[in-house]
């Protein structure tokens, strides 16, 4: 009655009920968990199995995103130049929309799983094939998909450089090429860069991408997210530094989405961990597994995924009760900082010049970039000193070499980034104990 009352005053319904739990009240799928914090939690869905009624019962009744496996790939979606189908693409879609589900659309620039007729492509015309291949996809989508991953996979193992591939040898702008072409596209969905392999925030590769990512934002490239993929296995297994890779990539002013998550052996530690580290996070958006069941997953005899047969494992278990231990109603149990805004610039003479910034902080910890920029001339070597006011204590720091002495500490420049032109900067970061604090820098140059 109350609510017939209450739909008769204000004539819409969506303005009475919200569909939040009840305060106190545990969600019973991952989704709903997930949707608690304001985040998601999908799954890569298949074409080829939405006739198996266990898979679509888990799949419907558990996530509330959904990835196309293959079927939006530019194999599936252009397999004759300027032809396009979306037959399969369109089944997960629909399936998808129908049972109350977003979609992720995944993806539109990548080396593999080209078509054999864009395989041999080269130079403008594979950079042509590939502005087309973005318009024509993302036009059929259009308004309908959350985020596209736009380039996949674009660096090479190790190293920290760009994949060599037939689209980046169509020069080194291929990738914000893509962006841009995204972006004019469909406004609407978010833009991502996806790849494996950047979950541990001191590899090289994840350095390589984060460095990219920081350009774009820089300058103007639109870009909305990364896609840090999350494939763990023993080779690339996950490490307690994946917060930092986190809130580090978040910092940048960038969602991030775990988007093809899977874990060799599907420890119920490590599951909770990843989902942990991404509630930690409040830009950390959601959480996508790859693949349904075991049975289900590219690396099946790796039994990576939170369901066997129609069985929830302890996995499963593990993650849904990590997300209902989220604070409800908001992404992140602590306020994110607003980063302390940039000085305006003074003139520095010769030398350098050393900023801190916060850039998260959680009870007990805090996180900080520290910007060294050298002045009227280039500078070989900086040292970055000073004094923590309260108590604090570094955990991990990166991009630099500290040495500590009490409350004092000294931080020297890696082997490869003392090197700054003049007016040019570079960035260390670190995450620490204590009470977040931005005490002022010194910066000398030899
Ligand atoms: O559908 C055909 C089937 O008709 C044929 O008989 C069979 C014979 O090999 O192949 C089937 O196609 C396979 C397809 O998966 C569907 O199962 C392809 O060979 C196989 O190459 C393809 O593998 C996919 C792989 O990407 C290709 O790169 C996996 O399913 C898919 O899970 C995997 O997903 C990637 C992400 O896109 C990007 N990140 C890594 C991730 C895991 O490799």
């Amino acid at each position: 009655m109350l609510i017939a009352a209450a739909v008769g005053v204000l004539g819409v319904v969506t303005a009475v009920i919200v569909p939040t739990m009840p305060a106190g009240a545990a969600a019973s799928t991952l989704g709903a968990a997930a949707a608690q914090s304001g985040r998601y939690f999908g799954a890569a869905i298949s074409a080829g199995k939405l006739g198996d009624s266990q898979y679509t019962t888990i799949a419907g009744r558990e996530f509330n995103m959904v990835t196309a496996e293959n079927e939006m790939k530019i194999d599936a979606t252009e397999p004759n130049r300027g032809q396009f189908s979306f037959t399969n693409g369109d089944r997960i879609y629909n399936w998808a929309v129908q049972n109350g589900k977003r979609v992720r659309g995944h993806t539109l620039a990548w080396h593999s799983q080209q078509p054999g007729w864009m395989q041999s492509l080269s130079g403008s015309s594979l950079r042509q094939a590939m502005i087309d291949h973005i318009n024509g996809v993302m036009a059929h989508y259009k308004g309908k998909i959350y985020a596209w991953d736009v380039v996949n996979e674009a660096y090479a193992d190790s190293g920290g450089g760009r994949r060599d591939s037939n689209l980046q040898r169509t020069g080194n702008d291929w990738i914000e090429v893509a962006f841009r072409t995204a972006r004019a596209a469909d406004p609407a969905a978010k833009l991502c860069y996806n790849d494996y392999n950047i979950d541990n925030w001191t590899w090289a590769k994840t350095q390589a991408v984060y460095t990219m990512v920081r350009d774009f934002k820089q300058r103007g490239v639109p870009i909305d997210c990364v896609g840090l993929q999350s494939h763990f296995n023993s080779g690339s297994p996950y490490n307690s530094n994946y917060r930092t890779t986190i809130s580090s990539f978040a910092a940048l002013g960038v969602d991030v989405q775990i988007t093809e998550l899977d874990i060799q052996g599907a420890s119920a530690q490590t599951y909770a961990a990843v989902t942990n580290d991404c509630l930690a996070v409040a830009r950390c958006a959601g959480i996508t597994v790859w693949g349904v069941r075991d049975q289900d997953s590219w690396r099946s005899g790796d039994t990576p995924l939170l369901f066997s047969g129609g069985n929830k494992k302890p996995a499963y278990d593990a993650v849904l009760n990590a997300l209902n231990a989220a604070s409800p109603g908001g992404p992140d149990p602590t306020p994110t900082p607003t980063p302390t805004p940039t000085p305006t610039p003074t003139p520095i003479p010769d030398g350098c010049a050393a900023t801190i910034t916060t850039t998260n902080s959680w009870q007990g910890g805090f996180q900080s970039t520290v910007t060294v920029q050298a002045g009227g001339a280039a500078i070989s070597a900086w040292t970055v000193r000073w004094t923590w006011p309260g108590g604090q204590s570094i955990s991990s720091l990166w991009n630099g070499q500290q040495s500590v002495s009490g409350s004092s500490v000294t931080v020297r420049n890696a082997a490869y980034n003392g090197s700054i032109a003049a007016g040019g900067s570079t960035t260390f970061g670190f995450t620490a104990n204590g009470t977040a604090a931005t005490p002022t820098a010194t910066c000398t140059s030899p």
